[in-house]
Protein backbone atom coordinates (compact mmCIF):
# COMPACT_ATOMS: atom_id res chain seq x y z
CA UNK A 1 0.00 0.00 0.00
CA UNK A 2 1.04 3.44 -0.63
CA UNK A 3 1.55 6.13 2.01
CA UNK A 4 -1.36 8.16 3.49
CA UNK A 5 -2.23 10.78 1.27
CA UNK A 6 -0.12 9.77 -1.55
CA UNK A 7 -2.62 8.97 -3.83
CA UNK A 8 -4.33 12.18 -3.28
CA UNK A 9 -0.70 13.64 -4.16
CA UNK A 10 -1.04 11.95 -7.50
CA UNK A 11 -4.21 12.32 -8.58
CA UNK A 12 -4.26 16.08 -7.23
CA UNK A 13 -1.45 17.17 -9.56
CA UNK A 14 -3.04 15.23 -12.24
CA UNK A 15 -6.75 14.93 -12.52
CA UNK A 16 -8.32 18.50 -12.05
CA UNK A 17 -11.70 17.05 -13.60
CA UNK A 18 -12.27 13.40 -14.46
CA UNK A 19 -15.08 11.13 -15.09
CA UNK A 20 -14.99 7.89 -14.62
CA UNK A 21 -16.97 4.55 -16.38
CA UNK A 22 -16.23 1.38 -14.88
CA UNK A 23 -17.00 -1.45 -16.51
CA UNK A 24 -16.64 -5.32 -15.05
CA UNK A 25 -18.15 -7.21 -17.47
CA UNK A 26 -16.66 -10.48 -18.49
CA UNK A 27 -14.76 -11.05 -15.76
CA UNK A 28 -12.70 -8.15 -17.27
CA UNK A 29 -12.22 -4.41 -15.63
CA UNK A 30 -11.87 -1.66 -17.50
CA UNK A 31 -12.16 2.73 -16.04
CA UNK A 32 -12.66 5.53 -18.28
CA UNK A 33 -11.27 8.91 -16.49
CA UNK A 34 -10.48 12.20 -18.06
CA UNK A 35 -7.51 13.82 -17.63
CA UNK A 36 -6.83 18.13 -18.74
CA UNK A 37 -4.52 17.97 -21.13
CA UNK A 38 -1.41 19.03 -19.01
CA UNK A 39 2.14 17.72 -19.75
CA UNK A 40 2.78 14.58 -17.29
CA UNK A 41 -0.57 14.13 -16.32
CA UNK A 42 -1.16 10.88 -17.88
CA UNK A 43 2.32 8.93 -16.29
CA UNK A 44 1.42 10.86 -12.74
CA UNK A 45 -1.99 9.30 -12.83
CA UNK A 46 -0.72 5.99 -13.95
CA UNK A 47 1.65 5.77 -10.98
CA UNK A 48 -1.41 5.29 -8.89
CA UNK A 49 -2.19 1.77 -10.39
CA UNK A 50 1.73 0.88 -10.11
CA UNK A 51 1.67 2.21 -6.24
CA UNK A 52 -1.57 -0.07 -5.95
CA UNK A 53 0.52 -3.22 -7.62
CA UNK A 54 -2.18 -3.11 -10.56
CA UNK A 55 -1.48 -4.01 -13.79
CA UNK A 56 -2.99 -3.05 -16.65
CA UNK A 57 -3.32 -5.07 -20.00
CA UNK A 58 -4.62 -1.78 -22.55
CA UNK A 59 -4.35 1.57 -22.34
CA UNK A 60 -6.55 4.09 -25.17
CA UNK A 61 -6.98 8.17 -25.57
CA UNK A 62 -8.60 10.03 -27.23
CA UNK A 63 -9.82 13.91 -27.42
CA UNK A 64 -12.87 14.28 -24.98
CA UNK A 65 -15.86 15.39 -26.85
CA UNK A 66 -17.73 16.56 -23.05
CA UNK A 67 -14.46 18.19 -21.43
CA UNK A 68 -13.04 20.65 -23.81
CA UNK A 69 -9.11 20.76 -23.23
CA UNK A 70 -9.20 17.01 -21.62
CA UNK A 71 -8.55 13.70 -22.65
CA UNK A 72 -10.81 10.63 -22.17
CA UNK A 73 -8.41 7.59 -20.73
CA UNK A 74 -9.53 4.12 -20.85
CA UNK A 75 -7.21 1.72 -18.88
CA UNK A 76 -8.17 -2.40 -19.15
CA UNK A 77 -6.51 -4.38 -16.34
CA UNK A 78 -5.32 -7.51 -16.64
CA UNK A 79 -7.38 -10.16 -16.70
CA UNK A 80 -5.44 -12.26 -13.45
CA UNK A 81 -5.48 -9.07 -11.40
CA UNK A 82 -6.91 -9.67 -7.68
CA UNK A 83 -10.40 -7.57 -7.74
CA UNK A 84 -9.92 -6.30 -4.19
CA UNK A 85 -6.61 -4.33 -5.64
CA UNK A 86 -8.26 -3.12 -8.42
CA UNK A 87 -11.68 -2.22 -6.40
CA UNK A 88 -9.26 0.00 -3.93
CA UNK A 89 -8.32 1.81 -6.78
CA UNK A 90 -11.61 2.31 -8.16
CA UNK A 91 -12.72 3.69 -5.02
CA UNK A 92 -10.12 6.33 -4.93
CA UNK A 93 -10.93 7.33 -8.02
CA UNK A 94 -14.85 7.91 -6.82
CA UNK A 95 -13.29 9.67 -3.97
CA UNK A 96 -11.93 11.80 -6.32
CA UNK A 97 -14.23 12.47 -8.49
CA UNK A 98 -16.81 13.30 -5.50
CA UNK A 99 -14.47 16.61 -4.82
CA UNK A 100 -14.01 17.32 -8.21
CA UNK A 101 -16.35 17.28 -11.35
CA UNK A 102 -18.17 14.09 -11.87
CA UNK A 103 -18.26 10.14 -11.62
CA UNK A 104 -20.07 8.54 -13.21
CA UNK A 105 -21.23 4.46 -12.85
CA UNK A 106 -22.13 3.17 -16.19
CA UNK A 107 -24.13 0.35 -15.03
CA UNK A 108 -26.03 2.94 -12.53
CA UNK A 109 -25.73 5.39 -15.35
CA UNK A 110 -27.21 3.50 -18.13
CA UNK A 111 -29.48 1.16 -15.81
CA UNK A 112 -32.96 3.33 -15.54
CA UNK A 113 -33.13 4.18 -19.96
CA UNK A 114 -32.62 0.30 -20.22
CA UNK A 115 -35.36 -1.32 -18.03
CA UNK A 116 -37.83 0.53 -20.11
CA UNK A 117 -36.80 -0.71 -23.37
CA UNK A 118 -39.11 -3.40 -25.06
CA UNK A 119 -37.26 -6.81 -25.34
CA UNK A 120 -36.03 -7.66 -28.95
CA UNK A 121 -34.40 -10.89 -30.14
CA UNK A 122 -30.66 -10.85 -29.74
CA UNK A 123 -30.01 -14.24 -31.70
CA UNK A 124 -31.16 -15.49 -35.13
CA UNK A 125 -33.27 -18.57 -32.93
CA UNK A 126 -34.32 -15.80 -30.91
CA UNK A 127 -37.55 -15.41 -33.78
CA UNK A 128 -38.57 -18.79 -32.92
CA UNK A 129 -40.39 -16.66 -29.86
CA UNK A 130 -42.34 -14.40 -31.95
CA UNK A 131 -42.83 -16.00 -35.18
CA UNK A 132 -46.20 -17.17 -33.91
CA UNK A 133 -47.53 -14.10 -32.04
CA UNK A 134 -49.74 -13.63 -35.39
CA UNK A 135 -52.74 -11.19 -36.02
CA UNK A 136 -54.36 -13.59 -37.57
CA UNK A 137 -54.25 -17.01 -38.44
CA UNK A 138 -53.75 -18.02 -42.13
CA UNK A 139 -57.47 -19.76 -42.49
CA UNK A 140 -58.84 -17.42 -40.79
CA UNK A 141 -60.63 -15.12 -43.52
CA UNK A 142 -62.88 -11.69 -43.93
CA UNK A 143 -66.05 -12.37 -45.34
CA UNK A 144 -64.70 -10.12 -48.68
CA UNK A 145 -62.32 -12.48 -49.11
CA UNK A 146 -62.19 -14.22 -52.94
CA UNK A 147 -61.96 -17.27 -50.70
CA UNK A 148 -64.51 -17.29 -48.04
CA UNK A 149 -66.78 -19.62 -49.46
CA UNK A 150 -64.22 -21.97 -50.70
CA UNK A 151 -63.71 -25.17 -48.16
CA UNK A 152 -60.86 -26.23 -50.23
CA UNK A 153 -59.27 -23.40 -50.63
CA UNK A 154 -59.53 -22.78 -46.89
CA UNK A 155 -58.87 -26.03 -46.19
CA UNK A 156 -56.27 -25.11 -48.02
CA UNK A 157 -55.09 -22.50 -46.46
CA UNK A 158 -54.85 -23.69 -42.57
CA UNK A 159 -52.51 -26.73 -43.90
CA UNK A 160 -49.96 -23.81 -44.88
CA UNK A 161 -50.43 -21.73 -41.71
CA UNK A 162 -49.84 -25.22 -39.93
CA UNK A 163 -46.29 -25.15 -41.58
CA UNK A 164 -45.12 -22.33 -40.55
CA UNK A 165 -46.72 -22.80 -36.92
CA UNK A 166 -44.50 -25.62 -36.38
CA UNK A 167 -41.56 -24.26 -38.26
CA UNK A 168 -38.29 -23.44 -36.31
CA UNK A 169 -35.06 -21.91 -36.89
CA UNK A 170 -33.19 -23.97 -38.76
CA UNK A 171 -35.64 -26.44 -40.70
CA UNK A 172 -35.36 -26.85 -44.14
CA UNK A 173 -38.89 -25.24 -45.18
CA UNK A 174 -41.49 -28.17 -46.65
CA UNK A 175 -41.48 -28.30 -49.49
CA UNK A 176 -45.15 -27.97 -51.14
CA UNK A 177 -46.96 -29.60 -54.01
CA UNK A 178 -48.70 -27.03 -55.24
CA UNK A 179 -52.29 -27.90 -57.12
CA UNK A 180 -53.36 -27.26 -60.70
CA UNK A 181 -55.95 -24.20 -59.95
CA UNK A 182 -52.55 -22.71 -57.75
CA UNK A 183 -50.23 -23.10 -60.36
CA UNK A 184 -52.77 -21.82 -63.24
CA UNK A 185 -53.42 -18.91 -60.64
CA UNK A 186 -49.26 -18.27 -60.68
CA UNK A 187 -49.03 -17.82 -64.51
CA UNK A 188 -51.49 -15.96 -65.03
CA UNK A 189 -49.82 -13.36 -62.22
CA UNK A 190 -45.80 -14.73 -63.64
CA UNK A 191 -47.04 -13.98 -67.39
CA UNK A 192 -48.37 -10.57 -66.86
CA UNK A 193 -45.98 -9.12 -64.86
CA UNK A 194 -42.86 -10.38 -67.02
CA UNK A 195 -44.36 -8.21 -69.45
CA UNK A 196 -43.53 -5.13 -67.29
CA UNK A 197 -40.32 -6.02 -65.94
CA UNK A 198 -37.78 -4.82 -68.28
CA UNK A 199 -39.08 -1.16 -68.75
CA UNK A 200 -40.69 -0.69 -65.01
CA UNK A 201 -38.46 -2.30 -63.03
CA UNK A 202 -35.11 -1.05 -61.46
CA UNK A 203 -31.65 -1.88 -62.91
CA UNK A 204 -30.75 -3.98 -60.07
CA UNK A 205 -34.02 -6.31 -60.22
CA UNK A 206 -33.96 -7.16 -64.14
CA UNK A 207 -29.96 -8.02 -63.38
CA UNK A 208 -31.24 -10.73 -60.72
CA UNK A 209 -34.67 -11.89 -62.09
CA UNK A 210 -32.96 -14.43 -64.65
CA UNK A 211 -30.59 -15.52 -62.02
CA UNK A 212 -33.58 -16.71 -60.30
CA UNK A 213 -34.84 -18.55 -63.34
CA UNK A 214 -31.48 -20.06 -63.65
CA UNK A 215 -31.03 -21.06 -59.92
CA UNK A 216 -34.82 -21.22 -58.23
CA UNK A 217 -37.01 -22.95 -60.85
CA UNK A 218 -38.82 -19.30 -61.76
CA UNK A 219 -40.84 -19.53 -64.96
CA UNK A 220 -44.68 -19.40 -65.50
CA UNK A 221 -45.20 -23.44 -65.17
CA UNK A 222 -44.49 -24.03 -61.56
CA UNK A 223 -44.12 -22.11 -58.23
CA UNK A 224 -40.68 -22.07 -57.09
CA UNK A 225 -40.16 -23.48 -53.90
CA UNK A 226 -38.81 -21.33 -50.46
CA UNK A 227 -36.25 -23.38 -49.73
CA UNK A 228 -34.64 -23.06 -52.84
CA UNK A 229 -34.77 -19.40 -52.74
CA UNK A 230 -33.46 -19.16 -49.33
CA UNK A 231 -30.45 -20.90 -50.42
CA UNK A 232 -29.82 -18.80 -53.21
CA UNK A 233 -30.47 -15.53 -51.20
CA UNK A 234 -28.05 -16.49 -48.25
CA UNK A 235 -25.59 -17.34 -51.28
CA UNK A 236 -25.83 -13.29 -52.24
CA UNK A 237 -26.50 -11.52 -49.17
CA UNK A 238 -27.20 -14.01 -46.24
CA UNK A 239 -30.73 -13.12 -46.55
CA UNK A 240 -33.19 -16.40 -45.27
CA UNK A 241 -36.52 -16.78 -45.66
CA UNK A 242 -38.89 -18.29 -42.87
CA UNK A 243 -42.37 -19.17 -43.91
CA UNK A 244 -45.11 -16.68 -41.60
CA UNK A 245 -48.40 -18.59 -40.65
CA UNK A 246 -49.92 -15.11 -40.63
CA UNK A 247 -49.67 -11.21 -40.31
CA UNK A 248 -46.73 -10.13 -37.74
CA UNK A 249 -47.06 -6.97 -36.01
CA UNK A 250 -44.49 -4.41 -37.19
CA UNK A 251 -42.15 -4.85 -34.24
CA UNK A 252 -41.64 -8.41 -34.53
CA UNK A 253 -41.84 -8.45 -38.83
CA UNK A 254 -38.92 -5.86 -38.73
CA UNK A 255 -37.07 -7.52 -35.74
CA UNK A 256 -36.82 -10.30 -38.27
CA UNK A 257 -34.86 -8.32 -41.10
CA UNK A 258 -32.31 -7.15 -38.39
CA UNK A 259 -31.31 -10.40 -38.94
CA UNK A 260 -31.82 -10.57 -42.51
CA UNK A 261 -34.88 -12.91 -42.12
CA UNK A 262 -37.91 -11.59 -43.94
CA UNK A 263 -41.06 -13.80 -43.16
CA UNK A 264 -42.79 -15.26 -46.46
CA UNK A 265 -46.36 -16.46 -46.85
CA UNK A 266 -46.14 -19.74 -48.77
CA UNK A 267 -49.85 -19.83 -50.19
CA UNK A 268 -51.56 -18.34 -53.43
CA UNK A 269 -54.53 -15.95 -53.33
CA UNK A 270 -57.66 -17.20 -54.78
CA UNK A 271 -57.64 -18.70 -58.41
CA UNK A 272 -61.01 -16.69 -58.88
CA UNK A 273 -59.10 -12.79 -58.58
CA UNK A 274 -55.47 -13.56 -60.20
CA UNK A 275 -55.18 -9.97 -60.15
CA UNK A 276 -55.93 -9.40 -56.65
CA UNK A 277 -55.16 -10.61 -52.91
CA UNK A 278 -55.86 -8.72 -49.74
CA UNK A 279 -52.95 -9.76 -48.11
CA UNK A 280 -49.46 -10.99 -48.69
CA UNK A 281 -49.52 -14.03 -50.70
CA UNK A 282 -46.63 -16.11 -52.60
CA UNK A 283 -46.60 -13.92 -55.66
CA UNK A 284 -46.06 -11.30 -53.96
CA UNK A 285 -43.16 -12.48 -51.94
CA UNK A 286 -41.27 -14.30 -54.93
CA UNK A 287 -42.05 -11.86 -57.87
CA UNK A 288 -42.28 -8.31 -55.55
CA UNK A 289 -39.57 -9.14 -52.65
CA UNK A 290 -37.26 -11.93 -53.30
CA UNK A 291 -35.58 -10.11 -56.22
CA UNK A 292 -34.09 -7.35 -54.46
CA UNK A 293 -32.70 -9.06 -50.97
CA UNK A 294 -30.10 -10.91 -53.67
CA UNK A 295 -28.87 -7.40 -54.26
CA UNK A 296 -26.40 -6.55 -51.49
CA UNK A 297 -26.90 -2.72 -51.07
CA UNK A 298 -31.04 -3.29 -51.01
CA UNK A 299 -29.98 -6.23 -48.38
CA UNK A 300 -28.08 -4.17 -45.95
CA UNK A 301 -30.67 -1.02 -46.38
CA UNK A 302 -33.45 -3.47 -45.31
CA UNK A 303 -31.21 -4.92 -42.76
CA UNK A 304 -30.75 -1.11 -41.25
CA UNK A 305 -34.48 -0.83 -40.93
CA UNK A 306 -34.51 -3.56 -38.97
CA UNK A 307 -31.90 -2.96 -36.45
CA UNK A 308 -33.37 0.55 -35.94
CA UNK A 309 -36.44 -1.12 -34.86
CA UNK A 310 -34.75 -2.57 -31.95
CA UNK A 311 -35.75 -2.41 -28.49
CA UNK A 312 -36.76 1.01 -30.69
CA UNK A 313 -40.17 3.04 -28.79
CA UNK A 314 -43.35 2.29 -30.39
CA UNK A 315 -43.51 5.50 -32.00
CA UNK A 316 -40.61 4.82 -33.58
CA UNK A 317 -41.45 1.70 -34.51
CA UNK A 318 -44.26 3.57 -36.24
CA UNK A 319 -42.05 5.55 -38.07
CA UNK A 320 -40.03 2.59 -39.29
CA UNK A 321 -42.97 0.90 -40.30
CA UNK A 322 -43.61 3.48 -42.49
CA UNK A 323 -40.55 3.99 -43.90
CA UNK A 324 -40.64 -0.02 -44.91
CA UNK A 325 -43.88 0.76 -46.56
CA UNK A 326 -42.95 4.03 -48.90
CA UNK A 327 -39.51 1.98 -49.53
CA UNK A 328 -39.55 -2.03 -49.71
CA UNK A 329 -42.74 -1.61 -50.69
CA UNK A 330 -43.63 1.05 -52.89
CA UNK A 331 -40.33 2.81 -53.66
CA UNK A 332 -39.30 4.02 -56.55
CA UNK A 333 -35.69 5.35 -57.56
CA UNK A 334 -34.29 7.50 -60.43
CA UNK A 335 -32.28 5.63 -62.70
CA UNK A 336 -30.68 7.07 -65.94
CA UNK A 337 -32.81 9.94 -65.77
CA UNK A 338 -35.89 7.90 -65.60
CA UNK A 339 -38.09 6.50 -62.78
CA UNK A 340 -37.80 3.01 -61.67
CA UNK A 341 -40.07 0.87 -59.42
CA UNK A 342 -37.78 -1.25 -56.94
CA UNK A 343 -41.01 -1.79 -54.18
CA UNK A 344 -42.60 -5.14 -53.89
CA UNK A 345 -46.08 -3.75 -53.65
CA UNK A 346 -45.68 -2.24 -57.30
CA UNK A 347 -43.38 -4.68 -58.42
CA UNK A 348 -46.37 -7.91 -57.88
CA UNK A 349 -49.06 -5.38 -58.76
CA UNK A 350 -49.64 -5.00 -62.91
CA UNK A 351 -52.17 -1.88 -62.23
CA UNK A 352 -49.97 -0.15 -59.43
CA UNK A 353 -47.04 -0.56 -61.36
CA UNK A 354 -48.25 1.16 -64.31
CA UNK A 355 -50.07 4.15 -62.43
CA UNK A 356 -47.21 4.56 -60.28
CA UNK A 357 -44.93 5.47 -62.98
CA UNK A 358 -47.60 7.44 -65.23
CA UNK A 359 -48.08 10.83 -64.17
CA UNK A 360 -51.22 10.70 -61.66
CA UNK A 361 -49.79 10.04 -58.63
CA UNK A 362 -47.27 12.66 -56.41
CA UNK A 363 -43.30 11.59 -56.45
CA UNK A 364 -41.57 13.08 -53.80
CA UNK A 365 -37.50 12.94 -53.10
CA UNK A 366 -37.18 10.10 -50.15
CA UNK A 367 -36.32 11.82 -47.44
CA UNK A 368 -36.39 9.68 -44.04
CA UNK A 369 -37.80 12.35 -41.73
CA UNK A 370 -40.42 13.12 -43.98
CA UNK A 371 -41.61 10.15 -45.53
CA UNK A 372 -41.77 8.64 -41.79
CA UNK A 373 -44.50 10.99 -40.47
CA UNK A 374 -46.40 10.76 -44.50
CA UNK A 375 -49.79 8.56 -44.20
CA UNK A 376 -50.96 6.10 -46.37
CA UNK A 377 -54.01 3.91 -47.43
CA UNK A 378 -53.72 0.43 -47.83
CA UNK A 379 -56.24 -0.77 -49.98
CA UNK A 380 -55.79 1.61 -52.59
CA UNK A 381 -53.31 2.73 -55.01
CA UNK A 382 -50.96 5.09 -53.32
CA UNK A 383 -51.12 8.91 -53.97
CA UNK A 384 -47.55 9.23 -53.26
CA UNK A 385 -44.55 7.79 -53.72
CA UNK A 386 -40.86 8.88 -52.33
CA UNK A 387 -38.29 8.77 -55.09
CA UNK A 388 -34.54 8.07 -53.60
CA UNK A 389 -31.23 8.15 -55.83
CA UNK A 390 -30.04 4.44 -55.07
CA UNK A 391 -30.26 2.11 -52.43
CA UNK A 392 -27.04 3.21 -51.32
CA UNK A 393 -27.68 6.89 -51.08
CA UNK A 394 -31.25 5.65 -49.20
CA UNK A 395 -29.20 3.38 -47.06
CA UNK A 396 -27.35 6.11 -45.91
CA UNK A 397 -30.02 8.82 -45.47
CA UNK A 398 -31.52 5.70 -43.23
CA UNK A 399 -28.44 5.60 -41.28
CA UNK A 400 -28.63 9.44 -40.31
CA UNK A 401 -31.38 9.46 -39.54
CA UNK A 402 -31.71 6.21 -37.20
CA UNK A 403 -28.88 7.78 -35.32
CA UNK A 404 -31.16 10.47 -34.09
CA UNK A 405 -33.68 7.46 -32.30
CA UNK A 406 -33.38 7.90 -28.55
CA UNK A 407 -32.20 4.30 -27.56
CA UNK A 408 -29.59 4.23 -24.55
CA UNK A 409 -27.48 2.12 -27.15
CA UNK A 410 -26.28 1.52 -30.52
CA UNK A 411 -26.45 -2.40 -32.23
CA UNK A 412 -24.28 -4.12 -34.40
CA UNK A 413 -25.19 -7.32 -36.17
CA UNK A 414 -22.48 -10.47 -36.04
CA UNK A 415 -23.02 -12.13 -39.06
CA UNK A 416 -20.27 -14.98 -37.65
CA UNK A 417 -22.73 -15.43 -34.52
CA UNK A 418 -26.15 -14.29 -36.24
CA UNK A 419 -26.79 -12.54 -33.39
CA UNK A 420 -26.92 -8.89 -32.39
CA UNK A 421 -24.37 -6.81 -30.52
CA UNK A 422 -25.50 -4.56 -28.21
CA UNK A 423 -22.58 -1.82 -28.04
CA UNK A 424 -23.42 -0.37 -24.61
CA UNK A 425 -21.07 -1.50 -22.70
CA UNK A 426 -16.97 -0.32 -22.82
CA UNK A 427 -15.66 -4.14 -23.29
CA UNK A 428 -18.16 -4.08 -26.48
CA UNK A 429 -17.11 -1.40 -28.06
CA UNK A 430 -13.16 -2.42 -27.59
CA UNK A 431 -13.98 -5.49 -29.26
CA UNK A 432 -15.52 -4.02 -31.98
CA UNK A 433 -12.64 -1.34 -32.34
CA UNK A 434 -10.32 -4.10 -32.56
CA UNK A 435 -12.44 -5.91 -35.12
CA UNK A 436 -12.48 -2.79 -37.15
CA UNK A 437 -8.47 -2.27 -36.42
CA UNK A 438 -8.25 -6.12 -37.78
CA UNK A 439 -10.29 -4.97 -41.25
CA UNK A 440 -8.57 -1.82 -41.37
CA UNK A 441 -5.40 -3.98 -41.65
CA UNK A 442 -6.80 -6.45 -43.90
CA UNK A 443 -7.89 -3.45 -46.12
CA UNK A 444 -4.38 -1.73 -45.94
CA UNK A 445 -2.79 -4.85 -47.16
CA UNK A 446 -5.18 -5.28 -49.86
CA UNK A 447 -4.74 -1.82 -51.18
CA UNK A 448 -0.99 -2.48 -51.24
CA UNK A 449 -1.42 -5.80 -52.97
CA UNK A 450 -3.97 -4.25 -55.86
CA UNK A 451 -1.01 -1.44 -56.30
CA UNK A 452 -3.14 1.98 -54.38
CA UNK A 453 -0.34 4.24 -53.61
CA UNK A 454 -1.24 5.26 -50.32
CA UNK A 455 -1.63 8.98 -49.70
FE1 LIG B 1 -44.69 -7.02 -48.87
Amino acid sequence: MPPAGQDEDFLKYAMESYVADVNTEFGKTTIVFTLREKSGALAETLRVFQAHDVNLSHIESRPSKTHQGCYEILVEFAEDERQQKIEEVIDLFKKQGEKDVLVQDWNTKNKQNKDSVPWFPQRISDIDQFANRILSYGSELDADHPGFKDPEYRERRKYFADIAFNYRHGDKIPRIEYNDLEIQTWRTVYNELTTLYPEHACREFNYIFPLLQQNCGYGPDKIPQLQDISEFLKDCTGFTLRPVAGLLSSRDFLAGLAFRVFHSTQYIRHYSAPKYTPEPDICHELLGHVPLFADVEFAQFSQEIGLASLGATDDTIEKLATLYWFTIEFGLCQQDGQTKAYGAGLLSSFGELQYALSDKPEVHPFEPSVTSVTKYPITEYQPRYYLAESFASAKNKLKTWASTISRPFQVRYNAYTQRVDVLDKVSALQRLARDIRSDMSTLEEALGKVGVVRG
